[in-house]
């Protein structure tokens, strides 16, 4: 097997950048120079999850993984080194170097081949069949024969019909389970979808990507819905079903459903741009295709806790990735839209559609199910919690119209609620600002030499320059006597550094070299366990005699008398440089 050559690699780690690749695993949100989230590998409920996009590492302080780009690939989709390469390269449209490419594009082929045939062989299998279980069952749900056409419903046998009749085509087992048709038994594969209902999923060229199948009825055997699973042409993030039938659609709108079913009734019912996910909640990319292909988007999911739940996260991401309008559609009775538009038809559907709400509106009136507006806590904190929602509007104009709307709602004045949404925005500026001197106070921490080297800084960023200038002088002794020459130990903060640096600037007056070793005799042990240190930190140098000038500048700072040292924008660079960036 030939291996990645390090070029390709290297490309692919670029672009493939570890947050965004992670964020599409856990949402990240950023704080101070890393980004942290829950952690995708054990469940938790307060972040110890972090990415640092300068390094392109993830670590996890409660799990202790962590890695690149390509481990964390491995890590999650439990991919061999060579499968994550790959899965990275598709999933950032790279080609694959020659040979690679070759094997990937041909089992890429061959999948899609076998779905084709698959879907066809499941569809003819539905019409085929006279009466029994599935006939029955497609009649039950109201499906009409055109609809089974236009969708391409079939239905797998529970036999080794399919499997038979495409190794018949010459296909070999191992293409049958990568592409999720077969699974391996200990005697052989046999299919992997049994009994059931199959709605074939398509990408927008037409090319059968994977399959959801339904049971039929209430008892059957495993879960209600089989998907495929994903594989080198089923990427469940960034398709949608039914969305290459949608985008055809003349109408601006697109419906977001969350079932197979729901979808193909709206198109059965004429609402022909309605799409659903596959099987998991909304991502980013999915959000982002639904905004390309309509001018307002309608989630229309299932109103129970799990929906709303659902619809919530889905208009974050929507309001995330779009302007454009997002509304949110409830379903009367408890249905989900295909249920609706059975027992209601599509007329009162298209009424429904008609009063879909805005979706501040949908927020704002899921606060106030289950609150008793007559009891002062139930208002109090519905008040509470519509203002944390009102702080997040961007424009004025909005803030003046729902706060109306939430005084109205709960008996107060419009301005009582403006000035709770102003409260909790200063809260939030104010929670920032604290967060933030945290963080500061942490990084003065980590810049702290480790404690059994007995050493304290008394002002760790002035002692990291200073351990700047010691390494560039370590590094470039043909600059100690231009240091010397403007450095004195009275510029030094820490004591231990002024001494160090003596020391290396006298050796290489000396021997016109630097040997660390040597210094051995001449410094005491925490001395020299500290130059090690700080000789074994990577700093790159890229113009030496700049930086040294530089350096040079903000030490001698210290001995100005003219104040204001702190405000010196150098400074400030220097600081901001010299903070620890490991991934942990
Ligand atoms: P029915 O009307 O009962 O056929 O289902 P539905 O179309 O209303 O779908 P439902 O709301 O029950 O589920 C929504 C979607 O979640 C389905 O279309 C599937 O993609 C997925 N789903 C539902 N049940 C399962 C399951 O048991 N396993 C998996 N993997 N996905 C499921
Ligand atoms: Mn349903």
């Amino acid at each position: 097997m030939a291996r990645f050559s390090p070029q390709f690699i290297d490309e692919l780690t670029t672009r493939a950048d570890i947050s965004q690749v992670v964020s599409r695993y856990t949402r990240l949100t950023s704080r101070g120079e890393r980004l942290w989230g829950l952690c995708p590998f054990h469940g938790e409920k307060t972040a110890s999850f972090t990415v640092s996009p300068d390094k392109q590492v993830y670590y996890c302080f409660g799990c202790g993984k962590g890695g690149g780009v390509i481990q964390f690939i491995m890590d999650i989709e439990r991919l061999e080194f060579k499968e994550a390469v790959e899965f990275l390269a598709e999933m950032y449209n790279m080609e694959l170097p020659q040979e690679e490419n070759q094997k990937l594009v041909s089992i890429r082929k061959r999948i899609l081949d076998a779905n084709r045939l698959a879907a066809r062989f499941f569809h003819e299998q539905l019409i085929a069949q006279k009466g029994g279980e599935v006939v029955d069952y497609v009649r039950r749900r109201g499906l009409t024969a055109a609809t089974i056409r236009k969708f391409g419903i079939g239905y797998a046998p529970a036999d080794f019909s399919l499997i038979n009749f495409l190794k018949g085509k010459g296909f070999l087992d191992h293409e049958l389970v990568e592409g999720g048709l077969a699974k391996r038994g200990e005697r052989g594969i046999y299919g992997a979808f049994r009994n059931r209902l199959m709605f074939p999923i398509i990408n927008v060229k037409g090319d059968v990507i994977g399959f959801g199948g339904r049971v039929l009825g209430g008892d059957g055997k495993g879960p209600k819905y089989l998907n495929t699973g994903e594989n080198p042409v089923f990427y469940k993030k960034s398709n949608l079903f039914a969305y290459q039938m949608a985008k055809k659609s003349k109408s601006n709108k697109i419906i977001l459903a969350e079932g197979y079913m729901d979808v193909v009734s709206l198109h059965q019912a004429g609402f022909d741009y309605a799409v659903a996910s596959l099987g998991t909640a909304l991502t980013e990319e999915q959000a982002k295709m639904l905004a390309k292909s309509a001018d307002e988007i309608i989630i229309a999911y299932d109103t129970d806790a799990a929906g709303t739940a659902a619809t919530e996260r889905a208009v974050k991401i929507l309001s995330q990735v779009t302007d454009k309008t997002v509304r949110i559609l409830r379903v009367p009775g408890g249905k989900d839209p295909d249920e609706f538009i059975r027992t209601n038809g599509a007329e009162a559907f298209e009424r429904v559609l008609q009063k879909s709400e805005e979706q501040m509106d949908f927020r704002l009136a899921s606060l106030k199910v289950g609150a008793d507006m007559k009891n002062d806590e139930d208002r109090i904190s519905y008040i509470r919690n519509a203002a944390k929602l009102l702080s997040e509007l961007g424009s004025k104009i909005e803030l003046e119209v729902y706060a109306g709307r939430v005084a109205e709602a709960a008996g107060v004045t419009r301005d009582a609620v403006i000035a709770e949404v102003q409260s909790i925005r200063k809260k939030r500026v104010r929670a920032e600002q604290k967060k933030q001197h945290a963080d500061d106070i942490s990084i003065e921490r980590q810049l702290q030499p480790p404690r059994d080297l007995g050493v304290r800084y008394e002002n760790p960023m002035a002692a990291r320059v200073e351990e700047d200038l010691i390494a560039l002088v370590a590094d470039h002794p043909e600059l100690a006597e231009r240091a010397a020459k403007q450095i004195t130990r009275e510029d030094f903060t820490a004591p231990a550094l002024a001494t160090i640096f003596e020391q290396v600037v006298r050796q290489i007056r000396e021997t016109q070299s630097f040997q660390p070793a040597i210094l051995q005799t001449e410094l005491d042990e925490s001395s020299v366990r500290l130059l090690s240190r700080i000789l074994a930190a990577d700093r790159p140098h890229q113009d030496p005699p700049r930086e040294l000038e530089d350096l040079c500048r903000v030490l001698r700072k210290g001995r100005s008398t003219d104040g204001a040292d702190g405000e010196d924008p150098l400074m400030r660079i220097l600081q901001m440089k010299s903070k620890p960036r490991d991934g942990g």
